[in-house]
């Protein structure tokens, strides 16, 4: 298949990983901006659990908006699009130990999931 020049150059740089979690730092889902403190915490606990590097890496990312707006802090989990409502600092310790490292969805705070109408 044909590359534009940009996906060609960056073909190969990018290294494995296993899963990809964006937390929203915005003030609409959390006033008061919680997930700001959130995605710092999220740095320390993918460390902890050894979820930075090698096959098994989370990659992370923070957004001013996920389009929900209330209810939050908002933190979405792909590549299986689980959405999480709701987010404390206690409860994103429970994702990254139950989710991100053992496999195991914290259903009673999942609003939704990719692919649900
Ligand atoms: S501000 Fe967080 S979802 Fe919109």
């Amino acid at each position: 298949m044909p590359s534009t020049p940009a996906a060609a150059a960056l073909r190969g740089l990018m290294e494995p990983y296993s899963r990809h979690v964006i937390v929203c730092t915005g003030g609409y889902c959390a006033p008061g901006h919680g997930g700001r403190e959130l995605y710092a915490l999220l740095a320390r606990l993918l460390q902890r659990e050894q979820l930075l590097f090698g096959p098994a890496r989370v990659k992370r990312g923070e957004t001013p908006c996920l389009g929900v707006c209330t209810g939050g802090p908002i933190v979405v989990v792909y590549p299986e699009g689980v959405w999480y409502a709701g987010v404390t600092p206690e409860l994103l310790e429970r994702i990254v130990v139950e989710h991100l490292r053992d496999g195991k969805v914290v259903t009673e705070a999942v609003f939704h999931r990719l692919g649900e109408a």
